[in-house]
C-alpha cells in the first residue's frame, strides 16, 4: 500500500512536471503572399576560392570533369538545390571590376589585382559569358551586380545592352563575335555593392542622387526584358539609408532595395568555425534571431513611403562570418560549416518566408568555399556542407504560398526564443512546415494546430547531429545529412511532437 501511494505520488508529480508543449497555429489565408523561390537565392564573388579553385577549375582542365570550366559536380549539386538565382561578381569586388576585361579572347584580357580580397592577380579568365552560360545551365537567373564605385553609367549601359539587346548595336554586336548570338536577357541588376563602405564610403543623400542618374539610364534593351534594377540598401539597423532611399528616388525607377545583415557578433573578433563554445553559440544565434527585427524595421519604413509594396526588399547578403580556416591555401574568408549554420539557415530563411510580402530575393553568402557555403572543395574532392541540406530541405517553400503561423508559450534558450518556424502550401497542394530548436540542450515538445488545413498524412525530415560543432568534411562527407523523421503524430487537427535539441525538422502534411 505505502508504495503504491509513493508510486502514484511520483506519477502525479511528473506528470504535474511535464513541459507543455509549445503551441503553434498553422492557418489558410487567401491574401497571404506567395513566397518568392528567389529567396532561395545564392552568392559568387571573386574571393578567396570561390570562383577559381572553386567554383571554375578552366576550360583545360582534364582532371576535374567540367563544363566550359565550371565543375560539373558542383552543377549536379545545384541543380539540386533549384537554385532560382545568382549574383556575382560581387560583394567588393563588383565596384572594382571592369566587364569589358572579362569578354573576347582569353590571351587577349588584361590582368587585374583584387584589391580588396587578398590582393591576388587574376586573369579575368571567368567572365560575363562563363557566368551568364553557367546561370542558363542551371536554370538560374542570373543577377549582376554593377559598378558604381569606380565604373560610369557608360559601362553600365553598355553592359545591360551587351547581354541584352537582340539587334544591331554596338555591343550586342561585339557579344556575337565573341561567340554569343542570343542575348541573354538579364533580369537583375545591382546599382553599386555596399555603397555606404567598399562601394564608395557615399552617405546615403548622396548615393540617392547617384542612383537616380544610373537607374535612368538603364533600358531593358530588347523590348521584352522586365529590367530589375536593385539599390544597394542599408547595412543591418542602418534605417536612416532605407528612409533616405525610399524617400528620395521615385518607385518608377527603384524596384528593390537590398539590405545586407551577416551574423557576426564582434567583428574583430569573429570566433572558429568549428572549435566554439556555449557563449559563442548564443552570441551567433543572438546576432543570427536578429534578421527578424532588421527586416520587420526596413519593411516598416518601407510601407510608410511605399503603401502598395511595389518596391521590393532583397537581403543579398546574409550568412554566418566566423575566422577563417588558417591551413587553407588562398583561404579568404574560408570557413567550415556546422550545425550551427543549420540553426542560423533555418532560422533566417523562416524569417524571409514570413515577411515573404516584401521580401523577394535573399543570397546566400556564398556559394562555394566563401562564408556560409553549400558547397567545399579541395582539389578533386566536393562536398556538401550542412546548409546545403537546410537548402535542400528548404526548397519546398519555392514559390509555394505562405501560409500564416502564430507561437504561443515559446520556450527560451536564455532570453532568445528557441522555435522558429514558417509554413507554405505548395501548387500540389502539400502543405510543409519548417521548425527549428535552437537550445542546445534541450528537447521541446510542440502541439501543431492545423484543423484548417485538411491534412490526412504526415512525414518529415530531421537534419541534426551529436554536437553543435559536428560538420561534413573530405574525409567524413556524410556525418551531417537529412534523416527520416517519424516522430510526428496526427490527431483530430493537431500534430504533435518533440523536437531534439539544435535540430531542424521539415514537415510534410498531403
Ligand atoms: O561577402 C563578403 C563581403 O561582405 C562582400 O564582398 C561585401 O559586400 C560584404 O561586406
Amino acid at each position: 500500500m505505502r508504495y503504491l501511494t509513493l508510486l502514484l505520488a511520483l506519477m502525479l508529480s511528473s506528470q504535474l512536471f511535464a513541459q507543455q508543449p509549445v503551441l503553434i497555429s498553422v492557418t489558410e489565408a487567401s491574401d497571404s503572399p506567395q513566397i518568392s523561390r528567389h529567396i532561395y537565392g545564392h552568392f559568387t564573388e571573386h574571393l578567396g576560392r570561390c570562383i577559381y579553385e572553386g567554383l571554375y577549375v578552366g576550360e583545360e582542365n582534364k582532371i576535374i570533369p567540367n563544363t566550359e570550366g565550371v565543375r560539373n559536380d558542383i552543377i549536379e549539386a545545384l541543380k539540386e538545390l533549384n537554385i532560382p538565382n545568382l549574383r556575382w561578381p560581387g560583394g567588393c569586388f563588383a565596384d572594382t571590376y571592369h566587364w569589358k576585361d572579362g569578354v573576347g579572347p582569353k590571351d587577349e584580357r588584361p590582368t587585374i589585382v583584387n584589391r580588396w580580397w587578398g590582393g591576388t592577380t587574376e586573369d579575368n579568365s571567368f567572365g560575363t559569358h562563363n557566368f551568364l552560360n553557367l546561370c542558363e545551365v542551371l536554370g538560374a537567373e542570373p543577377y549582376l551586380s554593377a559598378n558604381v564605385g569606380s565604373g560610369t553609367v557608360q559601362e553600365l549601359i553598355d553592359w545591360v545592352q551587351y547581354t541584352n539587346h537582340d539587334g544591331v548595336s554596338p555591343m550586342a554586336d561585339w557579344r556575337r563575335e565573341n561567340g554569343r548570338e542570343a542575348p541573354w536577357k538579364v533580369k537583375y541588376w545591382g546599382v553599386g555593392n555596399e555603397t555606404w563602405g567598399c562601394g564608395g564610403n557615399m552617405t546615403a543623400e548622396y548615393y540617392a542622387d547617384i542612383y537616380r542618374q544610373y537607374a535612368t539610364f538603364m533600358p531593358g534593351w530588347s523590348g521584352e526584358t522586365e529590367i530589375y534594377r536593385i539599390a544597394s540598401g542599408a547595412s543591418e539597423d542602418d534605417y536612416h539609408w532605407t528612409e533616405t532611399l525610399m524617400k528620395n528616388v521615385p518607385y518608377h525607377l527603384m524596384e528593390a532595395v537590398a539590405l545586407h545583415d551577416y551574423a557576426v557578433f564582434d567583428w574583430s573578433d569573429k570566433g572558429p568555425s568549428v572549435n566554439f563554445d556555449d557563449e559563442i553559440y548564443f552570441k551567433s544565434m543572438e546576432q543570427a534571431l536578429k534578421m527578424e527585427e532588421y527586416v520587420t524595421k526596413h519593411i516598416e519604413i518601407m510601407d510608410k513611403y511605399d503603401p502598395e509594396s511595389k518596391v521590393a526588399l532583397f537581403v543579398d547578403e546574409w550568412g554566418g562570418w566566423y575566422d577563417a580556416e588558417p591551413e587553407v591555401k588562398n583561404g579568404v574568408l574560408y570557413q567550415q560549416n556546422t550545425i550551427r549554420d543549420v540553426m542560423i539557415a533555418g532560422t533566417v530563411l523562416n524569417t524571409f518566408n514570413n515577411h515573404a510580402r516584401r521580401v523577394k530575393m535573399a543570397n546566400l553568402a556564398q556559394m562555394v568555399n566563401v562564408l556560409q557555403a553549400v558547397i567545399l572543395t579541395d582539389k578533386e574532392k566536393m562536398i556538401k556542407t550542412p546548409t546545403y541540406h537546410v537548402m535542400h530541405m528548404y526548397k519546398v517553400h519555392q514559390d509555394a504560398q505562405l501560409l500564416p503561423s502564430k507561437i504561443e508559450g515559446n520556450m527560451e534558450f536564455r532570453e532568445l526564443p528557441s522555435i522558429s518556424v514558417s509554413a507554405s502550401r505548395d501548387k500540389t497542394g502539400k502543405v510543409h512546415i519548417s521548425l527549428v530548436n535552437i537550445d542546445p540542450e534541450n528537447e521541446i515538445p510542440v502541439e501543431l494546430d492545423v484543423a484548417g488545413l485538411d491534412i490526412k498524412n504526415i512525414d518529415g525530415q530531421i537534419l541534426t547531429s551529436d554536437k553543435l560543432q559536428d560538420h561534413n568534411s573530405f574525409d567524413a562527407p556524410e556525418k551531417v545529412t537529412p534523416k527520416e523523421f517519424k516522430g510526428a503524430k496526427l490527431k483530430k487537427g493537431s500534430i504533435s511532437l518533440t523536437i531534439p535539441a539544435h535540430s531542424l525538422i521539415v514537415l510534410q502534411g498531403k
